[in-house]
Parts: structure tokens; sequence; C-alpha cells
């Protein structure tokens, strides 16, 4: 017989629109609801499942919403056609001037990066200030966001480092095969893509074992890890980042459009009082920047 959370697993990933999903990410927020609900432990325990249970069925749901919140999947659908579409173009790509014509399109295809588009040239420009010297990058929870490296400007781009992590699994071709051309047009440039659970304990041991780097990106992120549970889980990254500078990002506006009535963490400055970092913000029109300086 089936284990059954194999049986589950098997089901809550027969959605198109979650066959992206790391299976072993799958598995752990199955687990973890597991965790939180003991009637669905007991039902998954009992050696009598049927798919076509009401239990059976509550449980795929509560897990796939979970899922779909932490890609972000329900404001866009499946993507599938337009990214074979965009790895196609990339792939042809012969001059830089068409692979920042193309980042920019696929930038524009993933709602929190598009929600920036304006802004990216300041952006780096603000932070090539700060953050000195600006050769490696570790992105996590990226999405598509390693596209926008295109800003920084081609003399930054020789020699970058640029580590790129998400849970989201189909993003990972595209990233690596964008990092190849980018490193076909400037020497030195290494990029990587990868699957990671940063909610899962053995993250940060990874992170740790990380070379130092001088900038991380965590944008639009924390709030996906901590999930209205304190801060704690996104305190353990910033700890265990070896990166000089981290940045975080709020967005300012709700999904409506509508302006955030409380905009401001004002957790994040007590944390980093608390542990000693240094702090600089930067904001636009919809999302809020904070600069953390750790050395
Ligand atoms: C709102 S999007 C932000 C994407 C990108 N950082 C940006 O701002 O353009 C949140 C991203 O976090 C990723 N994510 C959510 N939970 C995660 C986890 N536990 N581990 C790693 N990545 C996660 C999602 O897959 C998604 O790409």
């Amino acid at each position: 017989m089936q284990n059954p959370k194999t049986i589950f697993l098997k089901a809550i990933l027969s959605k198109k629109e979650l066959a992206s999903v790391d299976l072993n990410y799958a598995k752990y927020e199955l687990e973890a609801f597991l965790v939180r609900d003991s009637k669905a432990k007991k039902y998954l325990e009992s050696g009598k499942i049927s798919e076509r249970s009401k239990e059976f069925k509550q449980i795929v749901k509560a897990v796939r919403s979970v899922l779909r919140r932490a890609h972000s999947l329900f404001e866009v659908g499946d993507r599938s056609e337009e990214y074979l579409r965009f790895h196609e173009e990339i792939g042809e790509v012969k001059t830089w001037k068409k692979l920042v014509e193309l980042s920019e399109a696929v930038l524009a295809s993933h709602a929190s990066s598009n929600e920036r588009k304006e802004d990216y040239k300041e952006l780096y420009t603000w932070l090539a200030k700060k953050v000195k010297p600006l050769n490696s990058i570790i992105d996590l929870g990226c999405g598509l966001h390693p596209f926008s490296v295109v800003f920084l400007g081609k003399k930054k781009l020789k020699g970058m480092n640029y580590l790129a992590f998400d849970i989201n699994n189909s993003e990972k071709d595209l990233l690596d095969l964008f990092f190849d051309k980018t490193a076909g047009f400037f020497e030195g440039f290494y990029g990587k893509a990868d699957v990671m659970n940063l909610r899962n304990k053995q993250s940060q041991k990874r992170l740790k074992s990380l070379d130092n780097c001088d900038l991380a990106f965590m944008l639009k992120l924390t709030d996906h890890l901590d999930r209205g549970q304190g801060h704690k889980a996104t305190e353990e990254i910033l700890v265990s980042l070896n990166s000089k500078y981290v940045l975080l990002s709020f967005p300012t506006i709700t999904r409506s459009g509508a302006p955030m009535r409380f905009p401001k963490r004002k957790w994040v400055k007590y944390l980093c009082n608390r542990l000693n970092y240094g702090i600089e913000i930067f904001e636009t029109k919809n999302e809020l920047f904070y600069l953390i300086n750790k050395c």
C-alpha cells in the first residue's frame, strides 16, 4: 500500500498551477499542517483514507491554500505558456540590448517585480552608493527579481556573483538560462538559482555555509516567513546570513491599490537596534526598503 502522505501529496499537487511546487516543500507544509490540526493527523494515520471523503478533501484544500499563498499563484494563475515563450526567446538572445529588453518583460510578468519596474534604476543607483564593494549578491525568495541585475550597470556585472533561492521550481530553469546568457556578455559573471525552503531549519545551516557576500535581498518575503507569528523566522535568517548588508522590503499599498494604514514596520527598527545592526530607509510610491548594515 502507498504511504498516506504520498497519496495526499499527489492529490495536493495535481492542480496544474501547483505542479511547479517543490515536492519537499509541499511535504514540509503537509507535515506542518498535521502538527497544527490533530484531527487531520488522526485521519491520516487511521489507515482508512479515501480520496472521496470529506476529511481528505479538507486536508488537500487547506494545504493547497498555504502553497498558493507562498507562491503568490492566486493572483497570476498558470504561467507555464508565458515561461516557455520567455525560455525560448532568452535562449536565442544574441545581444545584451535584447537580453535587457526581455528581462524587463520578464520582470513585468511577476506582480512583485512589476510593481517596482519604474524604480529599479533609482534603487540600484542608491544601493551602489551605499554598498561598497558590490560584487556578490544572495537573493532569498527571489521570484524573478534576479532579472533586475540588468539595471546594475555593465561595470558592476563583470565579476559579479549572484545566488538566487526560492521554493518555486519552475523559475529556476529560466533564471539559470538568464545567468548563463549574462555570463556570456560579462567576464567573471557567475549566477546560479536553487530551490530552498527558508522555513526549514536546515536552510539556516545552508545559508551559514555559503561564502560571504556583499548584499542579500529579502524582498517582500518576510510576511511569508513569519506568517503573523512574530518575526523569529526572519531574525534567524538575518543572523544566519553571511552578508554585510541585507535589503528587506515591504509593500506599502494593498492588493487593491489602496495605501496601507500602517506601512512602516517598526519591528525592523527594534530588531536592528537589539542586534546592533545599522539601518537606512529607501522609499518608492509602493514599497518600503530597509537596508540593514550587519558590519
Ligand atoms: C511576494 S514574492 C517576492 C518575490 C521577489 N522577492 C520580489 O520581491 O520580486 C514572495 C516570494 O517568496 C517565495 N517564498 C515564499 N515562501 C518561501 C519559503 N518558505 N522559502 C523560500 N521562498 C519562499 C515565493 O515563492 C515568492 O517567489
